[in-house]
């Protein structure tokens, strides 16, 4: 079972970027199952369905969501349909939406799980807890990705050693900046702390430069955008079976 794994795609220049670099891409790597997180997909503010469908129209499969879930309104009039979306499953039970969903692929049930991480976020029901629970009802799938939104890289990690044989990968999102960890846990399962952003290079995490220096210089509020020009491409390629990752940057052309 081979996965690609893209990091949070921001706004336009993200998704301008996925959609000129996919193709080549698919050239090179074969995947059975792509994911993206896309909780910055809509100007860099949640998801609208639109820009879901334009997702799902470049090859992808799944959605995985963030702390930026709620910030565009549109969300809550599709989400409670969208099978192909996840949301952190540690949100409390009222929420809309799903915490996790299950794929099949060439007679096996893969299982993505969305959780977010509680140091430095919201506060949110435990992710160790959680995700406890959430394999107990997932013991049939074959394979399980969970990506891991967090941004304190203890909590990612220890996160993925609590999992490590359990699951067959743990994927970091949030803090946007791919990091240099791609590998393979004692257990076998796979892990990189932050898959990093589909996000336009010139930017602070895929938003404007400006306003982002102007909060931390006046400690102002500021309307935060999502940057446009060149972007990069971060992901992910899995192959869960033969244990291998490749932690990828790609240019848009
Ligand atoms: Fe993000
Ligand atoms: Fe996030």
């Amino acid at each position: 079972m081979q996965v690609l794994f893209i990091g949070d795609v921001v706004g336009r220049s993200g998704r301008n970027a996925l959609a000129g670099v996919l193709p080549g891409l698919k050239s090179q790597y074969s995947w059975d199952l792509c994911i993206a997180n896309a909780e910055n997909a809509a100007g860099g503010k949640g998801i609208t369905e639109k820009v879901a469908r334009e997702l799902l129209d470049l090859g992808i499969d799944v959605l995985t969501m963030g702390n930026h879930t709620w910030d565009n309104k549109d969300i809550f009039n599709f989400i409670d349909s969208a099978d192909y979306l996840v949301r952190p499953a540690n949100y409390p039970a009222p929420v809309p939406g799903q915490g996790w969903t299950v794929v099949r692929r060439a007679d096996k049930s893969v299982g993505i799980i969305n959780l977010s991480g509680q140091v430095f976020m919201g506060p949110m029901e435990c992710p160790f807890a959680a995700v406890d629970r959430i394999l107990d009802e997932l013991n049939h799938c074959q394979y399980i990705i969970i990506d891991f939104h967090a941004e304190a890289t203890a909590e990612k990690l220890a996160f993925a050693h609590y999992v490590d044989g359990r699951v067959s990968a743990v994927v970091g999102t949030h803090t946007h900046i791919q990091t240099a960890d791609a590998g393979v846990l004692p257990q076998g399962t796979l892990y990189i702390t932050d898959v990093g952003a589909t996000a336009p290079i010139n930017s602070v995490l895929g938003m404007e430069i400006e306003p982002v220096i102007k909060r931390f210089t006046t400690k102002l509020p500021q309307r935060f955008s999502a940057a446009s020009g060149p972007a990069a491409v971060c992901a992910l390629w899995m192959d869960l079976e033969a244990r291998l990752v490749k932690p990828l940057t790609v240019t848009s052309p």
